[in-house]
């Protein structure tokens, strides 16, 4: 269920388009930020306030990586591992984060804090290696730089 709040977000910005489908990526970003992913669910809810069918709504939610389509954890880490991020120690980092958080690559950590993921170029490649925690970005990691990153969430 998504919260009054987030409905309301939806049907304020869906009054911007001239058809209610025109709402939908603004309305998948209020989902994510309401709910951290984007359930089947959810989906149906934003297919039903914009008045399309739910296949529509789940293929466009699928077409972006940015989104969500699994229950994540409260910080949701996503690696670049392309290759300016590779040739400058993405896959390390992967590794680091995996010993350092103890949960493995492509997994949610059982006390749900934590969801590691290796994810395509970032748009950053000249602060690589480089990853996303939510919404906010770290770059030029090191071991030592992720540890401060890493402390400063708890
Ligand atoms: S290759 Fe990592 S940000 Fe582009």
């Amino acid at each position: 269920m998504l919260s009054e709040d987030a409905i309301r977000a939806i049907e304020g910005v869906i009054k911007r388009y001239s058809e209610k489908r025109g709402g939908l990526l603004p309305t998948f970003h209020i989902v994510q930020k309401d709910r951290g992913w984007i359930s089947e669910e959810a989906i149906e809810e934003i297919a039903r306030i914009l008045d399309i069918p739910p296949i529509e709504v789940k293929e466009a939610v699928s077409f972006y990586t940015m989104f969500n389509t699994r229950e994540v954890g409260k910080y949701h880490i996503q690696v670049c591992t392309n290759l300016s991020c590779s040739l400058l120690g993405g896959r390390h980092i992967v590794d680091y984060l995996e010993r350092r958080l103890g949960v493995d690559v492509g997994k949610t950590r059982e006390d749900k804090r934590f969801t590691l993921s290796e994810v395509e170029c970032l748009g950053s490649c000249g602060t690589a290696p480089v990853m996303q925690i939510n919404e906010d970005y770290y770059e030029n990691l090191t071991e030592d730089k992720i540890d401060r990153i890493i402390g400063s969430l708890a």
